[in-house]
């Protein structure tokens, strides 16, 4: 199908739209690839699954449902219809399953992996599980792809790596002391993959996500990540709970963004070494001020919260500050953030009143 054609779909990711984006969605559309996707009914695994499909391209997606969900796929086939959603399969498997990898990864073009157990305070609690799916169910999918060879194996890492680094802006080449056990999973993936490259000569690309938002991610449990926790308090008039002093900032990074890394990461040409970027947009804001954003966002769809947020303690294992330099992604892939936490979040809060409000 025409690029023309696609781009005046109703349901078309509207970063997708940015003349920054024509060049990544005309080598897409130029060849049809076979991509996996782990953790495919998650938040980021099933964006990318969505955008791939509007572009034409066959997907197979693994998940076994940890915390995802069967209807965020429900959700995909509604927005890129019947014909495209033919060109999606299914393996409800988990990634301790070496078999099960091997099947997942057979002929395959390129694998996006993103299954693990995202969470600092659940990696706190129980370090065991997160090490078991996010370090030894890595090491089964690269090791996988390595052996099917793959032509390009881009996996999710995370800002989490950098750790006690006090420098800012993150630059990849730079990082501290893990503080989490989530995070030495996340450096583990980084190392592991540097070693392959070296020995067995099997490239790839690891994208440092810092907190990425945005349509379909989980609200919902013990584990949700800030915005959509404070999303659905607002809605529910609960109280927003801040933990510190609220002057703790993020580099929050709407997910089409990170779509369009793992896509230019995937098409990068010539690679030999195993290579991070971070994933960001390169602002950096406080928690105090997210809260306005959010509830000036809701305000102005007619969501009105009046509560003060309540101040509790720091938790632990987080980070104080975080921002990403993302001038490495800009100079090698090409790319270009385009959307920042007010833009984002403009795009985003539809989805989230409608899946938390039924409207
Ligand atoms: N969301 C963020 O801000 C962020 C930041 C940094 C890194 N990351 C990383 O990005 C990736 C995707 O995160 P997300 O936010 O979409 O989370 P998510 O929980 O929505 O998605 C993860 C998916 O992996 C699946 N999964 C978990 N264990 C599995 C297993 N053993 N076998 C097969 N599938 C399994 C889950 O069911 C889920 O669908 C993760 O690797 C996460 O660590 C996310």
């Amino acid at each position: 199908m025409k690029l023309e054609q696609i781009l005046n779909e109703p349901n078309v990711p509207a970063w997708l739209k940015d003349a920054t984006q024509r060049d990544l969605c005309e080598r897409l559309l130029s060849g049809r690839h076979r991509w996996l996707v782990t953790g495919a009914a998650g938040f980021i695994g099933s964006n990318l699954v969505e955008t791939l499909l509007m572009l034409d391209q066959d997907v197979r997606g693994m998940d076994n449902f940890a915390t995802g969900h069967k209807h965020n796929l429900d959700e995909v086939r509604k927005r890129v219809g019947e014909t495209r959603w033919s060109r999606f399969s299914f393996h409800e498997a988990d990634i301790r399953d070496v078999a099960a990898c091997e099947r997942a990864v057979a002929e395959m073009d390129f694998v996006l992996h993103q299954a693990a157990l995202g969470s600092v305070p659940r990696s706190v609690k129980d370090p065991i599980t997160t090490h078991d799916i996010n370090a030894s169910g890595f090491l089964n999918m690269l090791d996988a792809s390595r052996r099917a060879a793959v032509r390009r194996f881009v996996y999710a890492a995370s800002s989490s790596t950098y750790g006690d680094e006090p420098n800012l802006p993150k630059r990849e080449e730079r990082i501290g002391n893990p503080l989490s056990p989530y995070a030495v999973t996340k450096l583990v993936n980084e190392i592991y993959a540097g070693v392959y490259a070296r020995t067995y000569g099997f490239a790839s690309i690891g994208l440092r996500y810092f907190n990425v938002f945005g349509p379909r991610q989980d609200p919902n449990g013990a584990y949700a990540a800030v915005i959509p926790k404070w999303i659905a308090a607002m809605l529910a008039g609960d109280e927003v709970q801040i933990n510190g002093d609220g002057e703790t900032s993020r580099d929050f990074c709407y997910v089409g963004n990170v779509v369009q890394m793992n896509l230019r990461a995937a098409l990068r040409e010539d690679l030999r070494t195993s290579e991070v970027y971070n994933v960001a947009v390169g602002d950096r804001t406080t928690l105090k001020d997210l809260f306005h954003v959010i509830r000036d966002g809701l305000g102005s769809r007619g969501f009105a919260y009046e509560k003060a947020p309540v101040f509790r303690d720091f938790r632990a294992g987080d980070v104080r500050h975080s921002q990403a330099d993302v001038s490495k992604a800009r100079a090698e892939l090409g790319y270009a953030p385009l959307l920042n936490l007010r833009a984002g979040m403009n795009e985003a809060l539809p989805w989230y009143i409608a899946s938390l409000t039924n409207r």
